[in-house]
């Protein structure tokens, strides 16, 4: 080893001891006779101290060094006389004696400090040297931590660690898949898996009753802040299990971790049905760690002349505590939010219950006094609230009313970095009616079973929108963290479901015979989960869902990698060899 210590280690027991210590230069100070030399490694930081009266010709050295050379220095571990109580090493410095210049450095594009000065696509080109600033480091070492965790979590409940293939037929999750051309099979392809569905399905056939894996997914999907191209899930299946099992067996995982990791202890995780969270946060992933839930006001609102609510097919409010005296430009900023295309809403309407007792409104016109009292009272808006009301469409109406929300609780300092409350969000419905294409789609995956009291539906192929799923969610202050559901596991409704997503009977076969073949030897009952890992890390370590952060050579926006330039063109020959060429020539 070239080194005897790291930089993090040394503190003032280590006094008077000869060290060697290795690294990279954070920064160098000069001060007249004396050059300090800050040392990094992944431990730490250290300081060098160099003399110029004791060895001259080795501070002149030091002072040629710049930023991040990588050093070798030795010396004798001194108690410095100025201490830094910032730092774990900063009782002591090193007095150097030997100096070895391991390799030079250019300098780099962006400085190596936590607030660093690099744009996000110049820090990702070198994101060799991005991983260097603390932060990054230790969000990577953090991640290894969850992973441990979770590992030891699983290993203690029998779960076994099984790999599955990454060159596979289309899994459908709703994405659409990467494709890798076949060169011993012209014209054909393989397609990486968007998660490993069916095979942990077919690993609970073949007996592995408790089977995970901490394995990459592939989904070619737009990409935002939570979604990466290439993503980790925590993926997991049981056989024998309801999904009441299956709820507790990963709340257990997820608080063993958050114990492990963060030294919190969670509570017991509510469980909210689906239809509930549209309702009171308009959205499958209600942030909890505020209230302000939706109050729908369509009966008692109507009737007062005011067009944009009686024509409305829903008028919903949030109650905001404390805010009545919003200022105009306030509640005009609050009016442009809503107004914005990704929120959608036409305007909003306000009501300020003052704390004086009285109502104000932007549609006072329509509504007197008492109308504005019966209002607030049905709401619950006290002396000091402001009441915020859009109206339109109920979908619409309820998604933009969820982002007003979360923008309200972020606006009021309610989302807040050291608050984690995680729910269960079930009994999804099993089919999505897409208007477009005229069809149902899965809402989870077509995998999924519906809960035992709707079999007969599927069965018979009625009332499909009706059919709740033995779904479930778990989200972390509005975050997907994972999801799951308990499994069909028999062909006849296996059968069913895909005839219920418009899949022939022959595009059923072709697609998917291995799984409906196993199901016909003696496949268990069982269900799952898989957690999205970059996710977990980046909600529980951050508290915030983005996720890059949390990935060693995440991709940008654009699903570029910044530092291969990749994706790129391959040469003639390779497409040759795939049997690509000839169908670009045609
Ligand atoms: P699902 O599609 O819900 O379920 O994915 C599970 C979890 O994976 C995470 N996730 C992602 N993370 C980063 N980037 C992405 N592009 C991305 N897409 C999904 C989310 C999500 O909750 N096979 C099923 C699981 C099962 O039924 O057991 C599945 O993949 O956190």
């Amino acid at each position: 080893m070239f080194y005897t210590h790291t930089c993090g280690e040394l503190n003032i027991k280590n006094a008077g001891q000869k060290v060697t210590l290795c690294g990279w230069v954070q920064r160098s100070r000069d001060l007249g006779g004396m050059t300090f030399i800050d040392l990094r490694d992944r431990y730490g930081i250290a300081q060098l101290v160099f003399n110029m009266e004791a060895d001259k010709a080795l501070c002149e050295k030091a002072r040629s060094l710049g930023r991040e050379y990588v050093i070798s220095a030795s010396g004798i571990v001194m108690e410095r006389s100025n201490k830094n109580k910032n730092l774990p090493t900063g009782e002591i410095e090193i007095q150097v004696e030997k100096l070895e210049v391991l390799n030079p450095s250019k300098t780099p594009p962006f400085t190596i400090e936590d607030h660093s000065d690099g744009g996000d696509d110049l820090r990702l080109k070198y994101r060799y040297l991005d991983l260097r600033r603390t932060i990054n480091k230790n969000n990577l070492i953090m991640r290894h931590q969850v992973a441990r965790a979770v590992r030891e979590y699983l290993d203690g409940q029998k779960f076994i660690d099984i790999e599955t293939p990454f060159l596979i037929k289309s899994t459908p999750e709703g994405a659409r898949d990467f494709v890798v051309p076949s060169r011993m099979n012209p014209g054909q392809f393989y397609a990486l898996p968007q998660s490993p569905q069916t095979f942990k399905q077919l690993l609970m056939v073949a007996g592995f009753d408790r089977y995970y894996q901490l394995v990459r997914c592939f989904r070619d999907e737009d990409l935002r802040a939570d979604r990466q191209p290439e993503f980790t899930q925590i993926d997991c299946e049981m056989a024998f299990v309801e999904q009441e099992d299956v709820l507790q067996m990963f709340e257990g995982m997820v608080k063993h971790v958050f114990r492990k990791v963060k030294n919190t202890e969670l509570p017991v995780f509510p469980v909210m049905k689906y239809e509930d969270a549209m309702r009171l946060y308009g959205c499958d992933k209600p942030d909890l760690r505020f209230g302000m839930p939706i109050i729908e006001l369509n009966d008692i609102i109507k009737g007062k002349s005011f067009k944009v609510f009686d024509d409305a097919e829903m008028i919903g409010g949030i109650c905001v505590s404390g805010a009545s005296e919003y200022t105009r430009k306030q509640l005009d900023d609050l009016t442009d939010f809503v107004k914005r295309p990704q929120v959608g809403a036409a305007g909003m309407v306000y009501i300020r219950h003052l704390p004086d007792g009285s109502f104000k409104s932007s549609v006072d016109k329509f509504y007197n006094a008492a109308d504005l009292e019966k209002i607030c009272t049905h709401t619950g808006a006290a002396e000091g609230s402001l009441l915020l009301i859009l109206a339109g469409n109920k979908n619409k109406t309820r998604s933009a009313l969820s982002a007003l929300r979360l923008e309200m609780g972020a606006r009021l300092g309610l989302r807040k970095k050291e608050d984690y409350k995680p729910l269960w969000i079930t009994d999804f419905p099993l089919l999505e009616y897409n208007e477009e294409d005229k069809r149902y789609y899965a809402m989870h995956h077509p995998f999924t079973s519906p809960r035992p009291e709707d079999i007969p539906l599927l069965q018979e192929n009625r009332d499909l929108s009706k059919i709740k799923a033995s779904a479930y969610d778990l989200v972390i202050n509005g975050t997907e963290i994972g999801g799951g559901s308990i499994r069909i596991h028999n062909r006849r409704l296996q059968e069913s479901m895909f005839r219920a997503i418009g899949l022939s009977k022959e595009e059923a076969e072709q697609k998917f015979a291995f799984i409906l073949n196993a199901f016909e030897y003696g496949a268990p009952p069982h269900g799952g989960i898989a957690f999205g890992f970059d996710r977990f890390c980046s909600m529980m370590i951050a508290n915030e869902d983005y996720i890059r952060e949390f990935i060693a050579f995440p991709k940008n926006n654009a699903g570029r990698d910044m530092m291969l330039d990749a994706p790129s063109e391959i040469t003639a020959e390779q497409l040759r060899e795939l049997s690509l060429e000839t169908k670009r020539e045609k």
